[in-house]
């Protein structure tokens, strides 16, 4: 066990070698038993898939130290349901439920370790990722894959935890109409690296922005994500929790976590569905959420030459800061947690 030296105040969202990882490996059909290994590299054939095709998928799930000192993941079922869902996208085999949950808490233990402290406001990221390796060379599914879990210890993805970020909506898609958009495979982040590289290089003005807006690539008129998280939005009444629908929007946990409690803690109504772009008058207060961006208040949104800003650039609005404030609370268990939300690792 390596001791740590890591500053978890100032900790950001940056790649920490943590001591050990789970490997497993397909061939002939099956899944090997799996084991914890220290190796952070890969060797793979140079006919992988998953180098040439974008045979592969992963998650991003979370463990979280609560103020008794136990430790929690926070719904790796529902992680363990879209993997499987992106795997039978990409012709790939999933483990079980089962395995992905316990690959997870096997590496978290393994790891505790790097696990920030209670209070300090960061947590252990987890990146379970499958890949099609093997000889090949022709368009086809691998004959050989690998299922990994990895952990790193994280802090705030864009800086300043829950302050105001503004955002500029690209002339770029992320994923096609009835393509992988719903699916958490590499292709769609490496269409993502460009808009995002220009949207924080800034615009004329001057102006600089936290990641790019994409819109429904069918029509360019409604938002579906907020670079690597989805979007919500608060109406002027602030009675209703908006969120788009689309078959090309990744579903996200964070999402449908604060859906649900919109609805049952907050007493809000809920409604997924479509957010046009001309439209953002109608809304108060606006996020993006995703397990890595937590809720990053959205302060205001650049679209070709106008800037719509909504609560304020830089204060979060009150109800952002309630769904804020509930949702973190049950993932640091100190709010009383839906039922099966929560996975003790210890
Ligand atoms: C494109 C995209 N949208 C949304 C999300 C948020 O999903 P989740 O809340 O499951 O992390 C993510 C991150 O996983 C993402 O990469």
């Amino acid at each position: 066990m390596r001791d740590v030296n890591i500053d978890w105040a100032n900790l950001g969202f940056s790649y920490i070698r943590t001591d050990l990882r789970y490997l497993s490996h397909w061939k002939d059909g099956e899944w090997d038993a799996g084991q914890l290994t220290e190796d952070n590299t890969l060797h793979i054939a140079e006919g992988s898939t998953a180098l040439h095709y974008g045979q592969q998928c992963f998650e991003g799930l979370k463990a979280y130290r609560a103020a008794d000192g136990s430790i929690n993941l926070f719904r790796p079922d529902q992680n363990a349901a879209r993997m499987r869902m992106s795997c039978e996208r990409l012709l790939m085999p999933f483990p079980t439920e089962e395995t992905f949950i316990e690959a997870c808490r096997q590496v978290v233990k393994a790891n505790e370790h790097f696990l920030p402290p209670y209070g300090t406001g960061g947590s252990l990221y987890l990146r379970p990722f499958v890949i099609g390796v093997g000889d090949n060379i022709g368009v086809r599914s691998a004959p050989e894959f690998i299922f990994s879990v990895f952990c790193v210890p994280v802090g705030p993805y864009f800086k300043g935890g829950l302050t105001p970020h503004n955002f500029v909506v690209s002339d770029f898609d992320r994923a096609a109409p009835n393509g992988t958009g719903a699916a958490k495979v590499g292709g769609n982040y490496a269409a993502s690296l460009l808009p995002g590289a220009q949207a924080k290089a800034g615009d004329a003005q001057g102006r600089h922005f936290a990641d790019a807006i994409y819109l429904d690539p069918a029509t360019h008129t409604k938002i579906e994500e907020v670079g690597a998280a989805n979007f919500f939005a608060i109406t002027k009444d602030g009675l209703t929790f908006v969120t788009p629908k689309s078959p090309s929007i990744l579903p996200s946990i964070t999402k449908y976590s604060l859906l649900h409690l919109a609805e049952h803690r907050l007493g809000l109504k809920v409604e997924e569905g479509d957010v046009r772009i001309d439209e953002l008058d109608r809304f108060s207060e606006a996020g993006a959420c995703g397990t890595a961006a937590v809720i990053t208040p959205i302060g205001g949104i650049q679209y070709g030459d106008h800037f719509h800003v909504f609560h304020s650039e830089t204060e979060v609005g009150p109800v952002t800061r309630r769904l804020y404030e509930e949702l973190t609370g049950i993932q640091y268990g100190t709010v009383e947690a839906p039922q099966g939300w929560l996975v003790k690792v210890n």
